[in-house]
């Protein structure tokens, strides 16, 4: 198979990072040391390949739940990532976005990631969008409540426009790492007519070639939105 169309936006839901650690002897948050080291790679892949807008989920509202250890280590993990991020994807372009409710997080984060939003915000070439404290029930409801409050009809389109992504369309393709075939609750309301990739293949160990594997079979699928 070969890559002949390429998605314009790709959601990745990065799975795998604990179990990586756990087959290798190792606590799970160096799984996602290995993972955040990962993120990288695949942003460069996913660029270099034409795609315009990359949505990952780094975080979901669930995920709070978890070890403290490991909440703390995915934080510390965060932080290095969005401040590494100013210095470096700024110089190509990228414009970054960070989706879900940040006042939960520290101050800390919170003004960190509002700097590198600030800073990229006129970049045109790419869009890296990162799911922190995001949740898509939890977005779809802010969205309608919004319209409520300002008195505007709830409709399909209103709710689309009241999405933290709307300006960055709806992910062609979405690809689920570490063998679970499920959403998870990520970009519910965008993902309705996406395209679903899932792979047994551990977050850390999704490499170029197995992006590329997704591309090929992107390329086989024939979008029909419903219609014939
Ligand atoms: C799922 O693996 C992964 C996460 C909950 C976090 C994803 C985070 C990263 C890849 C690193 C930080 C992100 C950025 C953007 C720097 P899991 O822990 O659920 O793995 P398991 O299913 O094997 O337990």
């Amino acid at each position: 198979m070969e890559i002949n169309k390429i998605p314009s936006h790709v959601g990745i839901i990065m799975d795998g990072n604990g179990r990586w650690a756990t087959l290798r002897g190792k606590n799970r948050s160096y799984g996602h040391k290995k993972g955040s080291d990962n993120v990288d790679r695949i942003v460069s892949q996913a660029f270099d390949a034409g795609v315009k807008t990359l949505s990952l989920y780094a975080f979901s509202s669930e995920n709070w739940s978890r070890p403290k250890e490991e909440v703390d280590e995915l934080m510390r993990l965060l932080e290095k990532y969005f401040k590494k991020f100013i210095g470096k994807v700024l110089k190509n372009n990228v414009r970054l976005f960070v989706m879900g409710d940040l006042t939960a997080l520290s101050d800390k984060l919170q003004k960190i990631i509002e700097d590198g939003m600030r800073a990229s915000k006129d970049n045109v070439a790419h869009v890296l969008n990162i799911g922190v404290n995001y949740g898509g029930r939890q977005e779809i409801v802010n969205a309608v409540n919004k319209l409520i409050k300002s008195g505007r009809e709830v409709t399909e389109k209103s709710i689309s426009e009241n999405l933290y992504t709307y300006e960055f369309g709806e992910p062609d393709l979405i690809i689920r790492t570490g063998g679970e075939c499920r959403l998870s609750n990520f970009m519910l309301y965008q993902g309705a007519y996406s395209e679903l990739y899932f792979t047994d293949v551990l977050w850390p160990d999704f490499d170029e070639k197995e992006f590329d594997k997704a591309l090929e079979n992107y390329s086989g699928r024939v979008r029909r939105f419903g219609k014939v």
